[in-house]
């Protein structure tokens, strides 16, 4: 208790030396690489050239929620079709995007797109085939698999993002709602077990803030538990965090050892391998390099901050643009994409008004390495 107290009275001091806007120039080494009327939080690219985004509707917008975006013609399409983005009440949710969370290239080229399986947002979601990662081969556009995460989520859940090991052939996900946890899925068979359910280091005290105020929703605070992740590039760690921070690890020997073993699949057990990583504010997303840095973006004070393997933090840039940097991405020139998503201005957060200023700007910096060849090319 004594020490959980002085704990909460750190992070606290932390939270406020930490929680500021920023309102000095702008970094004339930003690019913008898009300028769109959509809202986008996360995009992924190719090697070829190929651009996808995932479409955000804070901005109280409707339409698709996946779309290929083509540079020559500043258009965007649904993606893969129209169908599979056209969920309405009554149509089938194992064949139709329910509400999308994020995206991105695997390690094998194709596209996967993360589904909350949540009508409404926060609410409850549809199972059992309401939750569930989708997977696109980009050479065909047609969904080539469908993994249903039914098994291992709850009706609060809200599965979030995802990374790839693929030497043990699996993939690891988040789940940011209630209970809180880890989803290991067995990229084969399909088989998912979910890991460290309210575990502290999945769950948080803390709601999320951007701009140096707590977001709330219907006038709550707003907390969300695990949410980004990165798998190091020699696969022996998985990095994971709630949205507020701070920055965990556990190998994925011991989450692989779980999957098999239930008596290790235990929070008693499997909690005696997390480690804490780096203490990281409020974060909108994360993305993680061939060099094993993660960079991670503040959304209080417009900032990303790079942390190295050791775990050592360090502000790589800061700019007043930089307004809730959500999922990030390293592409094979070497370049941080950085979409302003804004998200804490949107119509969930603010009693139903968007404050989001348009055009919506992804930017760009280059950070000298490539992406991590187990995560994408
Ligand atoms: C973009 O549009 C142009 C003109 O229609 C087309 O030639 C090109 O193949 C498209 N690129 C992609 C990546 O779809
Ligand atoms: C597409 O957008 C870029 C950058 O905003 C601009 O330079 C280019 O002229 C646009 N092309 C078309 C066909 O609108
Ligand atoms: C849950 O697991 C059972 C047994 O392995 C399987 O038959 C079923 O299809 C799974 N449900 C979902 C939604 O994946
Ligand atoms: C939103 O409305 C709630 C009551 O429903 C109120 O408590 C809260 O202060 C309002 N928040 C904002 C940002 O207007
Ligand atoms: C399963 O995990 C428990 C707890 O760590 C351990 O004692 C046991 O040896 C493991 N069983 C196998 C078959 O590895
Ligand atoms: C951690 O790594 C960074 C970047 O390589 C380095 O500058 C720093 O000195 C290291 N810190 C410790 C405590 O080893």
């Amino acid at each position: 208790m004594y020490l959980q107290s002085i704990k909460t009275i750190f992070l606290l001091l932390f939270s406020l030396a930490a929680s500021q806007i920023y309102t000095g120039p702008e970094d004339d080494r930003l690019v913008t690489q898009l300028s769109l009327d959509i809202v986008t939080n996360g995009i992924s690219t190719t090697p070829d050239g190929r651009l996808f985004l995932v479409v955000s509707h804070v901005d109280g917008s409707n339409g698709p929620s996946i779309v290929e975006y083509n540079r020559t013609t500043n258009t965007t399409t649904a993606y893969p079709n129209t169908e599979w983005n056209s969920y309405a009440d009554g149509k089938d949710p194992a064949t139709h995007f329910v509400s999308i969370n994020s995206q991105r290239i695997g390690p094998d080229g194709k596209l996967y797109i993360v589904d909350t399986g949540a009508p409404t947002f926060l609410g409850p979601v549809l199972l059992p085939y309401g939750p569930k990662l989708i997977q696109v081969d980009i050479t065909t556009d047609a969904v080539s698999r469908v993994y249903f995460m039914g098994n291992a989520t709850q009706s609060g859940s809200f599965l979030d993002d995802v990374r790839f090991d693929p030497a043990r052939g699996k993939a690891y996900l988040t789940d940011a709602g209630t209970p809180s946890g880890l989803i290991v899925l067995d990229l084969a068979t399909g088989e998912v077990q979910r890991m460290l359910n309210n575990h502290p280091s999945t769950r948080v005290y803390s709601p999320v803030s951007g701009e140096g105020t707590i977001l709330r929703h219907n006038g709550e605070p707003v907390f969300i538990y695990a949410d980004q992740l990165e798998v190091s590039p020699d696969g022996e760690y998985l990095y994971y965090e709630p949205a507020s921070g701070p920055l965990s690890r556990i190998t994925t020997d011991a989450l692989n050892q779980a999957f098999h073993n239930s008596s290790m699949n235990d929070n008693d057990v499997l909690g005696q391998y997390v480690e804490p990583y780096a203490h990281t504010p409020s974060t909108g997303g994360t993305a993680l390099d061939a060099a094993g840095n993660v960079y991670n973006s503040d959304t209080d004070s417009q900032r990303i901050i790079r942390i190295a393997p050791n775990g050592t933090m360090t502000t790589l840039v800061q700019d007043p643009r930089l307004l809730w940097v959500d999922a990030m991405w390293i592409d094979s020139q070497g370049l941080l994409w950085m979409p302003a998503a804004q998200l804490n201005r949107g119509v969930p957060f603010q009693n139903g008004t968007s404050y989001i200023r348009k055009p919506m700007q992804v930017f760009t910096i280059d950070v000298g390495v490539g992406p991590s060849g187990i995560d994408h090319a």
